[in-house]
């Protein structure tokens, strides 16, 4: 296990392309965990997930032109906002984006790729219908989870292009 956060952090990668292999519910349950604990405002803690697997999985993947990612993944958790408990949607949608990094962490410290999925929000509404989940509950990010199968490499802007305005640091 990894466990040097900034190692963990700057070898996490998007992965698009999984291995076939199972991942056991312990290491979900171990990825929906560390979710659980990632800070909100007024500690609302809006998110919601579900998790799903084989045809589970495969019935959302039509609302997505990354579809083959969802099909090739191992465990999709869809990520959903709790519009009962929200108060200011900024805040609790900034507090699902911690909440899905601390899942996306986990799970590289289990050697398991990810991929956050956005684009598939543009048929949020159809994926709630598919999976009969309460119009309350509003798609935030599909994670597609499985057994990594390349190595991509990614960019970052450099430091001094970030920051506006310098001080002392
Ligand atoms: C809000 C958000 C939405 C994203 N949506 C998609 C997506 O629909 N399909 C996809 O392949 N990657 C998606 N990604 C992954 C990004 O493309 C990826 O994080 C970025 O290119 C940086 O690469 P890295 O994660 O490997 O460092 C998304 C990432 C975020 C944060």
């Amino acid at each position: 296990m990894k466990t040097d956060i900034e190692i963990l952090i700057k070898s996490r990668r998007s992965i698009r392309k999984f291995k076939n292999f199972d991942i056991g519910e312990e290491k979900v349950l171990k990825i929906l965990e560390l979710g659980r604990w990632a800070p909100s405002g007024l500690n609302n803690q809006p998110w919601r997930f579900c998790v799903l697997r084989a045809s589970e999985k495969d019935k959302i993947s039509k609302f997505t032109s990354y579809g083959n990612i969802i099909t090739e993944s191992n465990v999709c958790i869809c990520v959903f906002i709790d519009s009962d408990v929200c108060y200011d949607r900024t805040k609790d949608l900034l507090a699902v984006g911690a909440c899905i990094q601390n899942m996306l962490l986990m799970a590289e410290s289990l050697n398991l790729g990810t991929c956050w999925l956005g684009e598939i929000l543009k048929n949020k509404e159809k994926v709630n219908e598919v999976l009969n989940i309460d119009k309350r509950y509003e798609l935030v990010a599909v994670i597609a989870v499985g057994y990594k199968d390349e190595s991509p490499v990614s960019e970052r802007e450099e430091l001094d292009k970030l920051i506006l305005l310098v001080g002392n640091i």
